[in-house]
């Protein structure tokens, strides 16, 4: 008998996930599976997938009757704007009355509003707001996410901002890769001088990798926002001092951002609502992954991105959030998960891939998060469903019925167990 600390048996559907890399075009419709199967964990890791008749040798501290309920890796959400002071509901109204969203931000609304909440708020209570918000996404079933800064435009508040995801990194349960979006906005004193602003937000690279403050860098390249040359140049700069590449891409107006995102060999290119046939066809044919977020496009009122295209040329496609006070402000990937069946016409095969494995190579956690294999980390959720086409169909409500972080229970049914430590 081989000692284990943990057994899940009884599992309905047990959606491994394992792949080598992510999954592009037709083999998104690959789901690994195991029907009534039994998942081991001791250490935190998983030492044991198969066959639940298969696991006898096995002598289980605890176990866990999952009752033939649905059982997956954690998701990964690829793109929050999680750390943010403020919010902006007095922008429903403005929406109502049909004020775009690039208007909004020209009149110095917008990002740039949330820019002046975030400047006022003390590290202290954006630690408290973030970590209330990645409860909640812990809450959803999220073991994994990204996190951008962006809401500073300036030294010490986007220091502020990365400061508080490292420290959150350190002290709360979800993992969380960081990104520095200085360039999410042009604040207004530089309104006519953006090429300063950006080297402004240049010089501070070598202090954010001192002190291992981000990841990634990206950049907004929009209509009134920053342009695809300023962008190249830009984040060409971010990689050359070895930092990896996203993109704000082809949000809202199609600019040509998202061929800049293969050009640059960006890790991912996010949004897409206005990708090219020529873009998609380089996304394609490049490492790049496509972060689709229907949320955004929903709360927008906007046309969608074309993902039956990405697809269909064979592009690797993910789906986030896009959490953030203003165009989309939700925690449920799970409503993410429905939007993308309904409005990207994605099936229930490709969401489950795009939310797991493709997410989590999309933030370079391809090698630790987003599928249930020996080795790896036990980072899962068993859910109140029976199979895994009940998550998109049922919508706008929370399937969780316990998230397991490293092997320990981190949640439970809608509520975050106390005892994780906040501090
Ligand atoms: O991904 N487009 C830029 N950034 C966010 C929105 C941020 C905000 O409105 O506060 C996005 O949509
Ligand atoms: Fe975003």
């Amino acid at each position: 008998m081989q000692s284990i600390d943990l057994l899940l048996t009884n599992i309905g559907q047990l959606l491994t996930m394992e792949a080598d890399g992510p999954r592009r075009g037709s083999d998104m419709k690959t789901l690994p599976m195991i029907e009534g199967a039994a998942l081991g964990i001791k250490d935190g890791k998983v030492i044991f997938v198969g066959k639940r008749e298969e696991a006898v040798h096995l002598n289980a501290a605890r176990t866990i009757d999952c009752k033939g309920k649905l059982v997956t890796p954690g998701l990964v959400d690829p793109h929050t704007h999680l750390v943010f002071g403020g919010s902006r509901e007095h922008e429903l109204a403005l929406k109502q009355q049909g004020i775009p969203y690039l208007e909004i931000l020209k009149r110095g609304g917008g990002i740039l509003s949330t820019v002046e909440a975030t400047k006022k708020a003390s590290e202290e209570e954006l630690y408290k707001k973030a970590a209330f918000h990645l409860d909640r996404m812990l809450s959803y079933g999220i073991t994994t996410i990204e996190a951008k800064s962006g809401y500073g435009l300036e030294k010490e508040t986007e220091l502020k901002q990365l400061r508080v995801v490292k420290r959150l990194s350190q002290n709360h349960t979800m993992d969380i890769v960081s990104t520095f979006l200085g360039a999410h906005a042009i604040p207004r004193s530089y309104q006519h001088c953006s090429d300063d602003f950006l080297e402004e937000m240049l010089a501070l690279l070598d202090k954010i990798s001192e002190e291992e403050l981000a990841e990634f860098v990206d950049i907004f390249t929009e209509t009134g926002v920053f342009t695809v040359g300023q962008s190249r140049n830009y984040l060409q700069k971010a990689k050359d001092k070895g930092f990896d590449l996203k993109i704000h891409a082809d949000e809202i107006d199609p600019l040509g951002s998202t061929e800049l995102a293969v050009e640059l060999e960006a890790v991912s290119a996010d949004h897409l609502v206005g990708a090219s046939d020529e873009g998609i066809r380089k996304l394609a044919n490049s490492s790049t992954i496509a972060v689709l977020l229907p949320g955004t496009t929903f709360y927008l009122g906007k046309s969608t991105a074309r993902a039956r295209k990405m697809i269909e040329s064979g592009a690797a496609v993910s789906l986030a959030t896009d959490f953030n006070p203003g165009s989309s402000p939700t925690e449920n990937l799970q409503f993410i998960m429905t939007l993308a069946a309904l409005h990207l016409k994605m099936t229930p095969e490709e969401i489950w891939n795009a939310v797991t494995i493709n997410a989590a190579y999309a933030i370079n956690r391809g090698e630790s998060a987003g599928q249930l294999a020996v080795g790896r980390n036990a980072d899962v959720v068993i859910w109140d469903a029976l199979n895994y086409m009940y998550l998109p169909y049922h919508y706008g409500v929370n399937h969780m019925n316990t998230v397991l972080k490293k092997g320990e229970i981190v949640a439970k049914r809608g509520e975050v167990c106390e005892n994780i430590s906040l501090s």
